[in-house]
């Protein structure tokens, strides 16, 4: 049931709050700053074990592997690799002894991501995966799962099974790294304590809403968008990009801003919105920069930044605002806004949000 919102799209944004409260009710013991993903059976002999994770996925999933690749390389130190599942399926990947196969789906029945599962058992992959549907092919083939706790998603738009995974790789980082004693307590502390805010912080995006309506107005004739991001933040770029397109059919590009000036900066003219994802994070810096450069060539920004940033508020069109969080979280936020932009883009052109044309909620077919 939609209860109060027009399309099921718009609801399961506003169900981030819930959705993340869930992710984290039973997994983080923030007393003594440990997690627990039992459902995964990890012990420390296997993580200990574990040398490189092929993350893979299919369009938002991927989009989550790539935050997760940074979570886990930054926290873990284990090396990592993300592959769109249709491409990793046919490529004869190579795993060796120690090699996970992560799989991330909302579905637990994409075909392209459970022949990358297949594919990696045959190859003799410890195999897990991070899936919504209980019961799907996805979690029982797994030898361990993390189940998103975020019920049923109606909107082919994914949006609470993004950010609830982004958590999970998070916990999952924090987890490998404890099991392999790499991780001094007071790091583990501080990482599981950040997460406390979580839900809080995505109800005060939230709030933003009538903001990023007018913005929606603003941007509802576009012919084209651009999204640049950096770092962490660059999977955020994408997925902004590919929220746009699959629901308001307006052509849409993400793309990582260091890339800008090997070729994409010739499309910058007043008729292409650039959205830029400026928070608070170590690539802060050089997207202001990418913001100057954008404007000097008469573009139009609207930057995704952080509450109270003067500076991206002088140097940009608009803003898209998110509360202030350490910057390893900061996509679970900067992702809410793009959400909302996209789909009141799409609800002003009148389009069917929930149904977008030529799509279907889970592609069981190659
Ligand atoms: O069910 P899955 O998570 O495996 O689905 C993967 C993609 O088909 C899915 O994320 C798709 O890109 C969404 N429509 C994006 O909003």
């Amino acid at each position: 049931e939609k209860g109060e919102y027009r399309h099921f799209m718009q609801k399961e944004i506003h169900e981030q709050v819930r959705s993340l409260t869930d992710t984290l009710a039973g997994r983080v013991d923030f007393d003594k700053g440990l997690i627990q993903l039992p459902q995964l059976k990890l012990t420390a002999e296997t993580a200990r074990k574990i040398n490189k994770i092929i993350i893979t996925a299919c369009g938002t999933a991927q989009h989550a592997g790539l935050v997760g690749k940074i979570y886990i390389e930054k926290i873990a130190r284990i090396p990592v690799e993300v592959d769109i599942a249709s491409e990793f399926r046919y490529r004869d990947p190579i795993i060796q002894p120690g090699t996970v196969v992560l799989s991330i789906s909302q579905s637990g029945e994409t075909a392209d991501t459970l022949a990358a599962m297949e594919e990696g058992r045959q190859k003799g992959a410890i195999l897990w995966s991070i899936v919504n549907a209980i019961g799907s092919q996805a979690m029982r083939v797994a030898d361990g799962y993390i189940s998103m706790q975020v019920g049923p998603e109606i909107g082919v738009a994914s949006t609470k099974a993004f950010t609830a995974p982004l958590v999970d790789l998070y916990m999952l980082a924090v987890l490998l790294a404890d099991l392999r004693g790499t991780l001094p307590v007071e790091q583990r502390k501080k990482l599981v304590n950040d997460l406390r805010m979580i839900p809080d912080l995505a109800g005060k995006c939230l709030e933003h809403e009538p903001e990023v309506m007018s913005i929606a107005r603003d941007m509802k004739d576009a012919r084209d968008a651009l999204y640049l991001g950096r770092g962490i933040n660059m999977p955020i770029a994408y997925e902004g990009a590919l929220k746009l397109k699959e629901i308001s059919y307006i052509h849409a590009e993400g793309y990582p801003a260091g890339e800008m000036k090997h070729g994409p900066i010739a499309l910058i003219d007043k008729d292409m919105p650039v959205i830029a994802l400026a928070p608070n994070d170590p690539w802060y810096e050089k997207m202001a920069s990418q913001i100057e450069q954008a404007k000097a060539r008469g573009g139009k920004v609207i930057a995704v930044a952080t509450e109270g940033d003067k500076n991206v508020e002088h140097l940009a069109d608009s803003c898209l605002w998110v509360p202030s969080i350490p910057w390893m979280l900061s996509p679970v936020l900067t992702v809410i806004p793009l959400q909302m932009l996209a789909y009141h883009i799409a609800s002003i052109r009148g389009l069917d949000v929930d149904q977008p044309r030529n799509l279907a909620k889970s592609v069981t077919v190659e």
